[in-house]
């Protein structure tokens, strides 16, 4: 039999539906809201689930207007068993952990969650969790964890919805978009679902508009680089519009007060005026009325960053976008209860498989004999480390030396460290570590020897000859290695939650390391605590 990919599908980043996928769900959105004005009862029945033993909970730990009550009212029309948990009375306040939490609701026959926290990345470690919870207590349903907000990561329900709007807007044209994000890149989480979530067209041209402070982050400005997407960053709204290149798109985003430092909301009122529409930049847009403003709401009702006298020109595209919401969170609750999705027929997200290959035996060349040495001292036997963080100043290698000889546990033994020059490439600098007590190095010392670096070689040596030659490449995902830990201290791995999520990372083309839950970035050496 077929089977529905969209049902019990959770969705916690942008990147979780596919291109396809979601240009179905948008079919079926298209459908829905022409139906809907129609008041074509046949064609909205299709998508209504009416079945009150099917749970929709909203579990809301931070603020919201639009999210909560477009899916509320989404649910409603569905016709299934809402619940609206009311998190200022409830275990968390004493302690719970939210796994206990979130599965204690799943288990009382509810299969969706709609989770909004300030703890960014929290609904996938749900997801992992709930699989377990559920085989463990044979609920007979996997419950779906829908990321209406975690903290500045990503907001991919907001994504969709504002997908569907630029895709209406564009005569249900995917081909190009060209689009000035605006606002507060650094805290907005609906501009960081965008960098994946824009693959949808395919030419994109996105032009980041932000004081420095505001900026978006690396890891974010890089994934869109990945995908293609030509970039140009300007400081302020005025200097964008000084130039002659000006987008037809415009995305607004207010400043995200509530999760700035001291120090920038010091500064918020020449921050928030550079990012602030005003009525002279009218008659600088190129085609006003060809132009469109969006914005995932809400504004300031002080400091609007759009000003209230946009209301009423045709620039105004926030008030569709936001009505938008409810249709397509209609549609998505519709497809993970297996409504609708049925007939899908396109290409899903792949499952990544990480090759384990990472350590790699070679032969050690014999025609050459070679004594390593310790000090002045040949090491007869024991244990070299050679190539260590090869290609980075001698300070840096130095520094990083002790810390894994700290890491690894060699700092117990007998052994020296040094910084050597390579032969082949004068300039370049490697780190050498010698232990001649230690003879051999388990499996697992060498996995997290090859997590800890990136690349080495680990010579064996016996009786005064390299007897084994093992060169280490990085894994492709470090996980379950004592000592690591993720460092943005908002996400739901970090130690400070006490949630005892076990820290994750995947590698990126250019080397960094990616934190599996929130996506922050990291060096190879910042994740060891
Ligand atoms: C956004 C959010 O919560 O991230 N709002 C929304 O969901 N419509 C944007 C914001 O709060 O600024």
């Amino acid at each position: 039999m077929k089977v529905n990919v969209f049902k019990e599908r959770s969705l916690c980043v942008a990147a979780d539906f596919s291109i396809d996928e979601k240009k179905y769900l948008f079919e079926q959105t298209r459908l829905l809201k022409e139906a809907w004005y129609r008041n074509d009862e046949k064609i909205l029945d299709g998508f209504r689930i009416k079945d009150m033993d099917f749970g929709i909970y909203e579990v809301f730990l931070e603020d919201s207007t639009r999210t909560r009550e477009s899916f509320r009212n989404a649910s409603e029309f569905l016709g299934v068993k809402l619940s609206i948990f009311n998190s200022d009375s409830s275990s968390f306040n004493k302690k719970e952990s939210y796994i206990d939490g979130f599965m204690t609701l799943a288990g009382y026959n509810n299969q969706v969650f709609i989770v909004r926290s300030r703890l960014e990345g929290i609904c996938r470690w749900l997801q992992l969790q709930g699989e377990k919870y559920a085989e463990r207590n044979k609920l007979g349903y996997k419950p779906a964890f829908i990321n209406a907000g975690d903290g500045k990561h990503e907001h991919p329900t907001q994504e969709l919805l504002d997908e569907f709007t630029l895709i209406e807007d564009n005569h249900w044209s995917t081909d190009s978009l060209h689009i000035a994000l605006v606002g507060d890149l650094f805290h907005g989480r609906t501009v960081h679902s965008k960098a994946d979530g824009l693959k949808i067209f395919n030419n994109v041209k996105v032009d980041l508009v932000a004081p420095p402070e505001l900026a978006m982050q690396k890891q974010y400005i890089d994934k869109m680089k990945e995908n293609g997407f030509k970039l140009r960053v300007f400081n302020s709204l005025e200097e964008y519009l000084a130039q002659p290149d000006i987008a037809s798109r415009f995305y607004f985003t207010r400043p995200q007060l509530e999760r700035m430092g001291e120090r920038i909301l010091k500064r918020q009122d020449e921050l928030r005026e550079k990012i602030t529409f005003r009525e002279e930049f009218v008659k600088k847009l190129p085609a006003p009325e060809n132009t469109f403003f969006y914005h995932p709401l809400p504004r300031h009702k002080e400091h609007p960053t759009i000003p209230i006298f946009l209301d009423d020109l045709p620039l105004n595209h926030w008030e569709v976008q936001s009505i938008n919401g409810m249709f397509i969170r209609i549609v998505l609750l519709s497809a993970i209860a297996g409504k609708i999705g049925g007939d899908f027929s396109g290409a899903t997200v792949e499952n990544t498989e990480y090759k384990e290959d990472f350590i790699r035996e070679v032969s050690p060349d014999y025609s050459r004999p070679k004594v390593l040495k310790e000090g002045i001292n040949p090491l007869a036997n024991g244990v070299v480390i050679d190539r260590f963080c090869r290609g980075e100043s001698k300070e840096d290698i130095w520094n990083y030396l002790y810390k894994t000889m700290r890491i690894m546990g060699f700092s117990r033994y007998k052994g020296s460290v040094g910084v050597g020059e390579s032969k082949k490439a004068p300039g370049v600098y490697k780190g050498l570590i010698f232990l001649p007590e230690i003879m051999e190095l388990s499996a697992k010392d060498l996995r997290r020897l090859a997590a800890v670096t990136a690349g080495c070689t680990v010579n064996i040596v016996k009786d005064n000859k390299v007897a084994r030659k093992l060169r280490l490449a990085s894994p492709p995902r470090i996980y379950k290695i004592k000592g690591t830990g993720c460092t943005n201290s908002e996400c739901i791995s970090h130690y400070t939650h006490c949630e005892h999520v076990p820290p994750e990372f995947i590698r990126k083309g250019d080397g960094a390391l990616e934190c599996y839950y929130c996506g922050h970035s990291h060096r190879f050496k910042d994740i060891w605590k």
